[in-house]
């Protein structure tokens, strides 16, 4: 039986994907061109070149890998770590914990630091820890998607250098949405996904490398032990001096990437840092005026571009997020993990993080909450989130 495709329109307000640049989209559907053709090579130029200003990076190591968020955090793992290296792997929500799993899969030692679910990483934590060996790397997840925390980076990736470890980050959620300053930071190596902040479909996975680690990854002692992620032979590919085959790109997700990151590019990335910011704000704000809590306690350590808060005491979670989903085509996220059924999670990512949605889904969740008993002064969060809208 065949039926055609006809999916719901959406707008996408969870934890991504997030809604996609039409002009992405129809970046998409160009023709596609082959692989290894001089006329793709130059795309592929550019899309390295426009993901190192995203990264704020001179890395010449630096490419989207052919898979989804996930094959990025496998990348790094599997190409900077041998079996049996000890690493460090902070985990404070659901990404943190994948990672220890990813890592332990490829034969680390994984020791794990720790912060409850909804605040950061204490430093002084993994002092205490890497002070108890010798490890290659501390792996840490900047923006935690299922918990909407913003990790501060400096203090650990010093702590990192100061023991001769190398500094690995998780950019999945933070990659168009938040400054990353990876050269500045010191950073040494690190993953992303296409389909939140950079409104890109999901499927290519960036990821950077300084020259401190492709030395340690050209001068490992066994090989990779993922063929297709091998970054050995797919550098050859995107950077090399022989072009050599590796896998046949995703020529058309290429196409896509090269134009989500032009749209960046020309509207300078200064103001799309702020955008998200004064979004972010006007969301929080509105929220909790309509006397909901933000999950995230520290105001420093909330993302912009990922708001968590806690359903509020008889409200069904299921009923709230279908309710949006059928009433105004509007998705957010329930929680992850240990958060499920107690957090909602609204993303203003990339094209969806646009003043509009922030008003529409303000609206829309008053109207939902308050038709299921929720107490709430009407009309008190748009009048807060215009406020800050208004603000210049
Ligand atoms: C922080 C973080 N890391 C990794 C991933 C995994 O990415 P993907 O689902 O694209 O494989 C996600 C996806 O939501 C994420 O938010």
């Amino acid at each position: 039986m065949y039926r055609p495709l006809d999916p719901p329109s959406r707008i996408l307000l969870g934890p991504g994907p997030s809604d996609c640049h039409p002009k992405t989209l129809l970046a998409q559907a160009i023709p596609v061109i082959g692989h290894m053709d001089p006329a793709f090579v130059a795309i592929m130029n550019e899309v390295a070149e426009l993901l190192r200003e995203v990264y704020g990076t001179q890395n010449k190591l630096t490419l989207p890998m052919s898979a989804t968020g996930s094959a990025g955090m496998e990348t790094v793992t599997v190409n900077l770590i041998e079996p049996g290296d000890n690493v460090i792997v902070c985990v404070n929500g659901l990404f943190g914990e994948r990672w220890v799993d990813v890592a332990t899969r490829a034969g680390a030692n994984v020791t794990v630091v720790e912060a409850p679910w909804g605040e950061a990483i204490d430093p002084a934590d993994v002092e205490a820890a890497i002070k108890q060996g010798s490890f290659k790397a501390v792996c840490l997840v900047y923006a935690e998607t299922s918990t909407g925390v913003r990790q501060p980076l400096e203090d650990i990736a010093k702590i990192a250098h100061d023991h001769g470890a190398l500094f690995v980050t998780d950019c999945v959620t933070a990659i168009g949405g938040i400054p990353i300053e990876a050269d500045k930071v010191g950073i040494d190596a690190a993953y992303a996904g296409t389909q939140k902040c950079l409104s890109a479909p999901p499927g290519l996975a960036p990821v950077t490398f300084n020259q401190r680690a492709l030395d340690i990854i050209m001068n490992r002692k066994t090989k990779v032990q993922s063929w297709y992620l091998d970054l050995t032979m797919i550098a050859q590919y995107w950077g090399g001096t022989k072009r050599a085959y590796h896998h046949t790109a995703p020529i058309s997700n290429v196409f896509g990437l090269h134009q989500a990151l032009g749209l960046i590019h020309e509207e300078g990335l200064e103001n799309v840092f702020l955008r998200h910011a004064t979004l972010g704000k006007a969301l929080q704000k509105g929220l909790e005026a309509m006397g909901l809590k933000l999950l995230v306690k520290n105001p420093e350590h909330r993302l912009p571009n990922l708001t968590t808060f806690l359903i509020p005491e008889g409200i069904d979670d299921a009923t709230v997020r279908s309710q949006l989903l059928s009433q105004y085509g509007i998705e957010i996220g329930g929680g992850l993990g240990s958060l499920s059924g107690k957090i909602w999670r609204i993303g203003l990512m990339g094209h969806s993080c646009r003043a509009r949605n922030v008003i529409m889904v303000l609206g829309a969740l008053e109207t939902i909450l308050t038709e299921l008993g929720y107490k709430c002064d009407k009309g008190a969060s748009l009048a807060a989130a215009q406020e800050v809208l208004a603000e210049k």
